[in-house]
């Protein structure tokens, strides 16, 4: 499954250097439509509650003059006073109702965005993840998103009834001297020309604002992951001064997007003041010309004068709306990248697939595997076999691609030529959820995530009972630790873990691995933070898994390669295999 109509192999926009800067696709009002089309229904009734507030608006001074007139003649004029109250608190409670049609509209449009953001943000291949930055990534669900909400609440609409206001008072004009009409067009479409350019300039203006911010949060972002060894650098001021760069460069554009803004209401104003005056110039040598009546130019010159609203509006409404635009064209450069290809269930259930029940170990070979990052190769036909219930240790030098062949196996990233075998069938024929739930892989650097010991210990399977957990932790050593806890599996071990020791994340990472019962373990580097005693603990452990898993450790130490049947040996990107510790 796909999460975007994006074909496969199409190139995603976003590339490891334009997050920084901003690619042609501009979006547009359509791609803007795309996204405020489920609320239409609420849209058009707030469109039509301000028609109406308008129209009662209108109606009020009419009123107001009746009422005079009628006391001024001692008529009786309650009704007329009563119909004015009730217009007047009608047209309240209709700009309540609308306001919060609107308001509601931008937030749902911002909910569906986001929903589709979050999950987009999760579903990316590693190998985009590795071109993104993530502050970047946070900014785009957070900022882009609240901007976008405000030119849907407010723009849209304000354009709407823009544009039905001053449809309504053209078509007077035109009705009344087409030829006067014709005078005002000009001025309006060269100070439109104008705005155009200046609005252009906006959501530009306005794209690069938003990328400075998100240039802003990434960096933000990096320095608080490595928060730690920035004060013992004793960064903080020079981190300070390296973000604030940015937060000056999403100033600067901001303000270039207020010049810009400022042009926008003087332009219309200009042209339909120049209007009027040409009006009254060509309008009032027809008057003297007698082909012409008075009356009728007064009144159109009235009428022009109502135009200035409507245009205020729109260019208002116009301006926040490229704004917004602005920011929904890095809501779309995330949304257009493609998800990862889960593939679909087999047609026939009974195919046997990966694995039949959880602990059956699993062979592994990889078959003259070539793989490379961008420029750096990294496996130049590599070929091994681990076979079921061995535990394999992979030995090279430091960049040799150890964690890479972890990562080809959890299918992060796919092989540019040779193949993968998971009890001899390819592994790309497997869905992806279906096969990744069968391995179990401890990163090298054991991330923790926010919340407590439970929620840790089961990420991988959340179904997992208290008693399972626990059993894991004595597996792993860490049940002295965890039995001296007074919160138990409720403790909290912070953001990433930072209440943890190393060696400690390290075994929670491990253990955590091992409550999913997986059938093919990976385990990278699991014992380079832990002593003697608990590295012997683990150690022992992994072998006793040899029953029910296959392992695959990517070693440094002789004690945990000592104890492995088989080492792997990676160099120059091809790999020979010794069953034999020398
Ligand atoms: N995401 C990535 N993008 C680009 N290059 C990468 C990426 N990950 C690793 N590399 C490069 O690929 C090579 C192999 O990296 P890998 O992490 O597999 O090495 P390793 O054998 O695990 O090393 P170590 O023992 O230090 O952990 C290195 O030269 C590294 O710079
Ligand atoms: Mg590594």
């Amino acid at each position: 499954m796909t999460l975007t109509d994006q074909r496969p192999g199409e190139p995603s926009p976003l590339g490891k250097h334009d997050a920084e800067c901003v690619p042609p696709d501009r979006a547009r009002l359509s791609d803007l439509w795309e996204h405020v089309r489920p609320m239409r229904r609420s849209l058009a009734t707030a469109l039509v509650l301000a028609l109406i507030g308008a129209g009662f608006a209108l109606v009020q001074p009419l009123l107001v003059m009746r009422a005079i007139q009628g006391a001024a003649g001692a008529e009786a004029v309650g009704g007329v006073i009563a119909l004015l109250i009730a217009l007047f608190v009608g047209e309240a409670l209709i700009d309540a109702a609308q306001s919060f049609l609107l308001q509601r509209s931008g937030e749902q449009v911002v909910r569906r965005i986001r929903h589709r953001m979050i999950r987009m943000t999760l579903f990316l291949p590693i190998s985009r993840h590795d071109r993104f930055r993530n502050g970047d990534l946070l900014s785009r669900v957070g900022t882009d998103t609240t901007l976008l909400r405000a030119s849907v609440s407010s723009g849209i609409v304000d354009a709407l009834v823009g544009v039905v206001s001053l449809l309504g008072a053209i078509a007077l004009m035109i009705y009344l001297d087409w030829s006067l009409f014709a005078l005002v067009i000009v001025a309006v479409l060269a100070a439109g020309t104008v705005v155009g350019v200046v609005l252009t300039g906006i959501q530009r203006a306005s794209e690069q604002a938003q990328d400075r911010v998100g240039a802003m949060t990434a960096d933000l972002d990096s320095s608080l992951s490595a928060i730690r060894t920035v004060v013992a650098s004793n960064a903080q001021d020079r981190e300070t001064r390296r973000i604030s760069a940015r937060v000056d460069e999403a100033y600067e554009a901001g303000v270039r997007a207020a010049r810009l803004d400022a042009l926008v209401n003087p332009a219309m104003t200009l042209a339909t003041n120049g209007s009027f005056l040409l009006v009254l110039g060509v309008g009032g040598v027809r008057v003297a010309g007698g082909d012409l009546d008075l009356a009728t130019l007064v009144s159109f010159l009235l009428y022009l004068t109502l135009l200035v609203m409507p245009i205020a509006l729109i260019a208002g409404a116009a301006s926040s709306i490229k704004e917004g635009l602005g920011a929904l064209h890095r809501i779309k450069q995330l949304l257009g990248e493609r998800g990862e290809d889960h593939g679909a269930p087999p047609d026939d259930p009974a195919e046997p697939l990966i694995r039949r029940r959880p602990d059956a170990p699993v062979e592994l070979e990889f078959r003259d595997v070539h793989f490379r990052y961008d420029d750096t190769p990294v496996l130049e036909g590599a070929s091994f076999t681990v076979p079921a219930r061995a535990y394999a240790a992979i030995v090279g030098r430091s960049g040799a691609g150890k964690t890479t062949i972890f990562s080809l196996v959890e299918q992060f990233y796919r092989p540019d030529r040779g193949i993968i075998l998971l009890n001899r069938r390819e592994i790309g024929g497997v869905p992806l959820p279906e096969y990744r739930s069968a391995i179990g892989y401890v990163q090298q650097e054991a991330p923790i995530l926010w919340g407590n010991l439970r929620d840790n210990l089961r990420f991988a399977a959340p179904d997992a009972a208290d008693h399972e957990i626990i059993d894991t932790l004595r597996q792993t050593h860490l049940y002295d630790w965890y039995a001296s806890l007074p919160d138990g599996l409720d403790t909290h071990v912070g953001d990433r873990g930072v209440t943890l020791s190393g060696g400690q994340r390290q075994r929670i990472a491990i253990a955590r691995a091992l409550v999913a019962k997986p059938s093919l373990l990976l385990l990278d580097e699991p014992t380079a933070h832990l002593d003697g005693e608990a590295e012997a603990a683990v150690i022992a452990t992994l072998r006793r898994l040899r029953a029910r898993c296959t392992l695959l450790v990517i070693a440094h130490r002789r004690s945990t390669i000592g104890s492995s049947d088989l080492v792997l040996d990676l160099e120059a990107g091809r790999v020979t295999t010794r069953s034999d510790e020398p």
